[in-house]
């Protein structure tokens, strides 16, 4: 299918290296934690090594619009997701708690900067949260600016078209078309790389949440959505939430997700991913991945 493109948006990621990682983490078998620059050997959770912006709690931001991994209840207004849940869990099998609040909710584009802008110079955290969690997948770009665990999911892209629509990844590259995606996210990233003639005709719109990608694309103000694959799958086909748009295709990535940790807290960082090991050989990922999409993925 789209081997060419999908051959250089892997170049420069961190796929082989994530893939090492997740066989690691997925057949949970009796491997030590994964080496991080050597801290792994480090007992992760001894006292005074991990260093919090709030003591107790393991504070999380997110940008809240990428159902099922977060969004707000209706309702409540609480936070929800399969990362808030997994927030919880992993705080769980750290002896803390996962502590979400209103300013946990912030444009996708701004996580890495506010992980990586804590300052622990003086032996204590200071700054906005200890992770962000967000569906966010591992690139080597994300990685000069903070850790990323172990990967904890695979996803890949996908093109979203309104039903009636006939456009393809080829006919979407050219003049006058609109694709919109999500401000510095790895669809966007796509989008430029692949549909280089839409983009040098400023078709690609970014936009601050896929929520309104969609609700555009519904409107026909954007010819096309390109986002994660669960998303575009849960919004359209499990809630029925736009009843005229439908998943044209995937767009295999091979993308995988990962928690961003401030590369000045390698003991945060090594006890998050040995949590996350603990969590697959304890059945955790299993039942949340059952709780939010119906299955194990
Ligand atoms: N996986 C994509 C990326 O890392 C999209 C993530 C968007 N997440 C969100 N919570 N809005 O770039």
């Amino acid at each position: 299918m789209h081997n060419m493109s999908r051959r250089s948006f892997l170049k420069g990621s961190s796929l082989l290296a994530g893939m090492g990682a997740i066989s690691l983490v997925g057949c949970g078998g009796g491997a030590t934690p994964a080496a991080d620059g050597g801290s792994a050997q480090a007992a992760p959770d001894a006292a005074g090594t991990i260093m919090l912006v709030n003591e107790g709690k393991l504070t999380c931001i997110s940008n809240m619009y990428f159902p099922p991994f977060e969004f707000m209840d209706e309702k409540t207004g609480e936070p929800k997701g399969f990362d808030i849940d997994l927030s919880r869990e992993l705080a769980k099998h750290m002896g803390l708690e996962a502590n979400w609040t209103k300013e946990s909710n912030m444009g996708f584009d701004t996580l890495v900067p506010t992980i990586s802008a804590v300052d622990y110079s003086d032996g204590t955290a200071k700054g906005k949260a200890d992770i962000a969690i967000a569906g966010m997948t591992i690139t080597d770009k994300r990685k000069q600016e903070v850790d990323m665990s172990d990967p904890y999911l695979d996803s890949n892209q996908s093109l979203v078209l309104r039903k009636d629509s006939e456009e393809t990844l080829e006919s979407l590259n050219a003049e006058g078309k609109k694709i919109a995606v999500q401000d510095g996210t790895t669809g966007e990233e796509w989008a430029r790389e692949n549909l280089p003639v839409a983009d040098a005709s400023k078709g690609i719109v970014k936009l601050d949440d896929i929520i309104n990608a969609m609700n555009g694309l519904n409107s026909t103000t954007y010819d096309a959505v390109i986002t994660d694959l669960p998303v575009a799958k849960y919004q359209i086909e499990t809630e029925k939430n736009y009843a005229d748009l439908k998943v044209a295709e995937g767009i295999p990535t091979g993308e995988q997700y990962g928690i961003a940790v401030s590369k000045s807290n390698p003991a945060l960082l090594a006890a998050i991913n040995k949590a996350l090991k603990e969590m697959v050989e304890d059945g955790t990922m299993k039942q949340l991945q059952i709780t939010w999409f119906g299955s194990e993925v």
